[in-house]
């Protein structure tokens, strides 16, 4: 039954047409968030500052549910060592400072925490079919989702029915990955990376949005889920399938990895990882996509 749903990170790329769908579906919105303390579009908002472990405890007052998505931007600033541990911090002290309060609060109702992860958990990992039992890598990013799961499954110690997505690159026209990677193509001087053999997992926005409600509506989804549709693709495809649907050409060579070391270093794993994950888990407890192709998210996002 709807109730209270308290979101971390509710402004960004998926938080904003998460709160959209869940108000839709009856359900109220309490969001925590750095800069915003007040009520905007029928969220109500509370202040927190995770890095200094300050929270309104208000916030949680009759949630019962959390849905934590709140973690700095993996690529907005080059990956120096305090950056890193920002990264993994904003996702891990954060989310450890909501049980703290649950813990604290004796009348607390919350039931379920469902929690944002990435297939970065995977690393490079070739044309393994990756379920959600694979062991997970040990770059970077793999050892960011470890920390970030091992914090959210610390719910499990207060009872509640812990959820983690595994999430691949969302789709959207607002913001995200794809953008980023349409900008190059628009101006005509798009290319694959690397090989563009590596695999990348993605997700229509929309069926992103529409998997954290299936997962907070059913209470048979327990654990982790890989967060992705059912057809990955190569980087190639990928950049192909873009240019196609902008009705631009594609004809540089592709970006050679030594480029990509030299402008990115460490932080090329982001676009070079390869990452072909199963989508089995999550259609077996009964999520049904609505973007499945390709073709057919580019088309919808696109027009
Ligand atoms: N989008 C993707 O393709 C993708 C792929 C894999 C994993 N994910 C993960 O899914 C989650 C949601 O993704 P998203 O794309 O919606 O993220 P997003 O647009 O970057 O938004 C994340 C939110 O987290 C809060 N935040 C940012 N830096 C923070 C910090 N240092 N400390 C605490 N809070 C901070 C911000 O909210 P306030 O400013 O209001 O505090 C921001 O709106 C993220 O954890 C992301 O890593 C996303």
């Amino acid at each position: 039954m709807p109730g209270i749903v308290l979101i971390t990170g509710a402004s960004g790329l998926i938080g904003r047409p998460l709160c959209r769908q869940l108000q839709d579906g009856g359900y109220t919105v309490h969001a925590l968030s750095r800069s915003e303390n007040d009520e905007r579009d029928g969220i109500k908002f509370f202040q927190w500052d995770p890095e200094k472990g300050i929270i309104d405890r208000n916030c949680i007052h009759d949630a019962v549910a959390v849905i934590h998505l709140a973690g700095e931007a993996i690529t907005a600033k080059p990956w120096t060592k305090a950056q890193k541990q920002k990264i993994i911090k904003s996702r891990t002290e954060s989310i450890k400072l909501v049980y703290k309060l649950i813990r604290n609060n004796s009348s607390s109702r919350v039931k379920t925490i469902i929690s944002a992860s990435g297939v970065g958990y995977y690393g490079h990992r070739g044309d393994e079919l990756l379920t959600e039992q694979s062991r997970p890598g040990n770059d970077f990013l793999a050892q960011t989702c470890i920390a970030w799961e091992n914090a959210v499954n610390e719910g499990e110690t207060l009872g509640l029915r812990v959820v983690k997505l595994r999430t691949g690159v969302v789709l959207s026209s607002c913001g995200g990955a794809l953008p980023q990677l349409a900008k190059p193509v628009k101006l005509g001087i798009g290319a694959a990376l690397g090989s563009g053999k590596q695999w990348m997992p993605w997700i229509h926005i929309e069926d992103a949005v529409q998997m954290y409600i299936h997962v907070l509506k059913n209470e048979q989804c327990k654990g982790t889920y890989n967060m992705a549709a059912p057809s990955p693709v190569r980087n190639k495809e990928l950049v192909t399938a873009v240019a196609r649907r902008l009705k631009k050409p594609l004809w540089l060579p592709s970006v050679p990895v030594l480029f990509l070391q030299i402008l990115l270093g460490e932080m090329k794993a982001v676009v070079l990882n390869s990452t072909n994950t199963s989508s089995e888990k999550i259609s077996f407890s009964g999520f049904k996509y609505n973007f499945s192709s390709l073709d057919d998210a580019l088309k919808d996002i696109y027009g």
